[in-house]
């Protein structure tokens, strides 16, 4: 029995923000942002757009791959949806992956939200395909992220950083090998956390430590803070280390590996990364230049766009490496 993706999708809102359109309204510059973090713009959601319709939205996309012209009958033979996101529409209740799930007509299935930041699409792909062992047949696996509603946008050193978007995949159980020669689907997967770090990258109000009082008066909404310096360490050791680990638990090397899709969060972290395990930086796949950091979503965005490119055929080895808030890490590796 395999686990594999047969199908993805994603989604971004119309409206793109460029790094010039910043530059009016705070004091930083393309310059700046493109030479810091390889940001060229980012979509931001309208007003009446929540991480789950992003999430709908991305699930259409994929389910329209299965079933061309009908994705929502396509969207019945789904058993189990997961949903990675640090900005769903509602604190702790409902989750989004119910509103999914209600917004795709499923009924008599298992719907549940991932919380570990931009690692929580990988977290919820390894959730998802440990839960398809027991009787389930398919699996809805969605990132989805609106932090622009989150965000202090008078804070040049983190608005300039995030979008929004949302990602999906369908991940089924087939009859492939798991293992030995024609492997198939996810292989191997690391996840990890490291919350000591807690504190350089979180949304500090709002949550049941510290919440919002009836009468406060707050200076500024409930928005994250983060050490960008701190985060930017533990990423470039996190995501480094997991890469090795994920090939030498394998016994592989990296010419096995036909391309690494990575959590977009700065491309200097991808480069620093690279240069520490010799990788070619075109080993990355990289869409950051138009997206931006989009959380839960970067990943299967970017592992969207690979797989519509052309370049990636079946029997294909890939990873996915995440890292984030919590602060947490995680990579799958899978064959295509
Ligand atoms: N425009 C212009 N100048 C700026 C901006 C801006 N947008 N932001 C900061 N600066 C200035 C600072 O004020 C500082 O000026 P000073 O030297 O006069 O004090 C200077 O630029 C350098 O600032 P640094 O913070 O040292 O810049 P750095 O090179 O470290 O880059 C960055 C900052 C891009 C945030 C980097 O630290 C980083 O990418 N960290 C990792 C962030 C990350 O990956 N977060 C995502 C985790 S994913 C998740 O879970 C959401």
């Amino acid at each position: 029995m395999a686990f594999e993706i047969v199908a993805t999708g994603h989604y971004v809102p119309a409206n793109r923000v460029t790094n010039d359109d910043l530059a009016r309204t705070i004091d930083t510059s393309d310059e700046w942002i493109r030479s810091h973090t390889g940001i060229g713009s980012r979509h931001v959601a309208a007003e009446n757009e929540a991480s789950s319709d992003l999430a709908f939205q991305a699930a259409l996309n994929a389910l329209e791959q299965l079933s061309p012209g009908n994705p929502m009958e396509a969207a019945q033979t789904i058993d189990l949806v997961v949903v990675g996101t640090s900005s769903p529409d509602y604190y702790g209740f409902p989750s989004c992956a119910c509103i999914v799930q209600d917004k795709l007509k499923l009924e008599k299935i298992g719907a549940f939200d991932v919380v570990a930041a931009c690692s929580g699409f990988v977290y919820s792909l390894d959730a998802a395909a440990g839960m398809l062992r027991h009787g389930r047949k398919r699996a809805l696996v969605i990132g989805t992220d609106v932090l622009t509603k989150i965000t202090d946008w008078s804070d040049r050193g983190t608005c300039v950083l995030f979008g929004d978007a949302a990602g999906a995949a369908i991940l089924d159980k087939t009859d492939a090998p798991e293992e030995g020669p024609g492997r198939r689907g996810i292989i191997r997967s690391i996840l990890g956390s490291e919350g000591a770090g807690a504190q350089e990258l979180m949304c500090e109000r709002g949550g049941t430590r510290n919440p919002y009082k009836a009468g406060e008066t707050l200076d500024k909404g409930i928005v994250l803070s983060m050490n960008g310096q701190a985060v930017y360490n533990f990423a470039v050791r996190a995501f480094t280390d997991t890469i090795q680990d994920l090939l030498d638990l394998e016994g592989l090397s990296v010419d096995d590996v036909k391309k690494i899709i990575p959590h977009q969060a700065n491309m200097r972290i991808i480069r620093a990364a690279a240069r520490r395990l010799k990788i070619p930086e075109d080993k990355f796949f990289m869409n950051i230049e138009k997206y931006a950091n989009t959380s839960n979503a970067t990943i299967p965005v970017a592992l969207d766009e690979y797989a519509r490119s052309g370049d990636l055929q079946r029997g294909d080895l890939i990873m996915t490496v995440g890292f984030g808030g919590g602060l947490t890490y995680a990579g799958n590796l899978m064959v295509w």
